[in-house]
């Protein structure tokens, strides 16, 4: 376990790249291992939990390869995965154990799921469920504690058949192991979200050749999808959008300070994804979008983030809940970090599936920031962390939860005195560079 120490800045100034996009990777890796030909993946993701993926695809079958350039080339195994030696380990990967349940469902051979210390107490029922419906046989560990089943999973292939599905809680990674069974069972799957969630299964989906038909009003947020079982995959050449919500650390970091600017590159901007921005300019951010395409159905573009001079002056605290708690969910802990430093505080509910991500994020965000000197108020499901605190440098607990050490490193950059991040190396989960970038772009002299 490594310490980080982060000492005050006055200002976030500089260019940025990012590393690509986390569950944009996962996605491009499973389906390339599921294709027939061989794909090229520029800007893979140089997190830990992608890395677990193509481990795993590789158990599969698939050959994976990473070129002198970074570039992560992948021959897929035409729909035949085979059996795997041993256990597919998803590490740190909630994103990996539950996609990949549903990706090789259907293949005749016994899979076994395991995971590290904090993915084996994540819950697994919610991907065993509408996969047993379709005809999987999954058997989870345990059950009668308040998560449910969870890691070690078997997974013994059976033949699948569609499914009419409505996902019980917004989830992402539920959709898309419905998605990946349903891409190989037989009959036409649909499934319907009332909170519409991160879409890139579908855009990938469709990327490597298959038709994802999606129906529902945007107008109240829902989303219909169905998907015709047996389609067959072709390799893909895609470079992969640089990770919003990597990005978020430093888009918090510049609300700190009237005279940060930043300005970052090859950004993914999928609309599923993107309420951060708004949220950093309701936080009084000015945001400029420059060169947006759209690549393989996700938008990509530059932002330029400077301080607004005409900021709009916030009354009540900043409030997060309801749909924008679901769409912002890996971005509460950084959020709530720096909320003492805002005007009016923020005031986070229907978060309760923080208390299920890599640690309890409520229980630790809260310990963290009490341990910087700050008030608030912890609720099951949010948080109240008033306005206007400062906060005072101290020894941050991370939890080995990537998200918790990123996001304190940033509360630390406007304290008094410096701070201790323990278990900073949790950071290389999702973004092995995070602590040199943020050491380049923070101004200190
Ligand atoms: C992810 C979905 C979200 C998110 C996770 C990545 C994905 O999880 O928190 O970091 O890539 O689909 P849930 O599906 O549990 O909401």
């Amino acid at each position: 376990m490594s310490t980080e120490l982060i000492r005050p800045a006055r200002s976030i100034n500089g260019s940025l790249t990012l590393p690509g996009d986390k569950s944009i990777s996962h996605r491009y890796a499973m389906l390339a291992g599921l294709a027939e030909g061989t794909s090229r993946l520029t800007n893979f993701s140089t997190g830990a939990d992608p890395h677990s993926t193509l481990a795993c695809i590789a158990a599969l079958g698939a050959n994976v390869s990473k070129q002198q350039d970074g570039v992560i080339e992948i021959t897929g195994t035409t729909g035949r995965f085979r059996q795997p030696e041993g256990n597919l380990d998803c590490g740190n990967s909630g994103s990996t154990m539950r996609m990949l349940a549903g990706l090789v469902a259907s293949h005749p051979h016994t899979f076994v799921l395991t995971g590290d210390h904090s993915l084996s107490a994540r819950p697994m029922e919610r991907i065993r469920k509408p996969l047993a419906e379709m005809g999987a046989e999954i058997h989870l560990t345990g059950g009668d504690g308040a998560i449910g089943g969870h890691a070690p999973m078997t997974v013994v292939g059976h033949p699948l058949t569609a499914i009419d599905f409505t996902t019980p809680i917004p989830s992402a990674q539920v959709k898309t192991a419905v998605l990946f069974a349903g891409l190989q069972a037989r009959g036409t799957t649909s499934l319907s979200e009332a909170v519409r969630t991160r879409d890139h299964s579908e855009h990938a989906l469709r990327a490597f050749g298959a038709t994802v038909i999606r129906s529902g009003s945007a107008s109240d947020g829902t989303s219909r999808l169905s998907i015709e079982g047996g389609q067959k995959l072709h390799a893909i050449d895609a470079t992969v959008p640089g990770d919003l919500s990597s990005a978020a650390f430093f888009l918090a970091a510049s609300l700190l300070f009237p005279d940060s600017h930043l300005v970052l590159d090859a950004l993914g901007m999928n609309p599923t994804r993107a309420a951060l921005l708004d949220v950093i300019s309701g936080l009084g951010a000015k945001i400029r979008m420059l060169n947006v395409e759209e690549i393989h159905g996700e938008l990509v573009g530059t932002i330029q983030v400077n301080a607004d001079p005409h900021p709009r002056r916030l009354k009540e605290p900043f409030e997060i809940s309801g749909v924008l708690a679901a769409q912002l969910i890996d971005e509460i802990p950084v959020l709530a970090a720096i909320a003492p430093y805002t005007a009016t505080g923020i005031r986070i509910r229907d978060a309760s599936e923080l208390r299920v991500k890599e640690s309890d994020r409520i229980d630790l965000v809260a310990h963290n920031l009490r341990a910087m000197g700050a008030a608030l108020t912890e609720f099951e499901d949010g948080l109240d962390v008033p306005g206007n605190q400062q906060l005072y440098g101290g020894t941050i607990d991370s939890g080995h939860d990537h998200r918790i050490a990123m996001a304190f490193s940033i509360a630390a950059l406007r304290a008094t005195g410096d701070t201790e991040i323990q278990g900073a190396d949790a950071a290389s989960i999702s973004f092995p560079g995070f602590f040199t970038e943020l050491d380049r772009l923070a101004q200190r002299g």
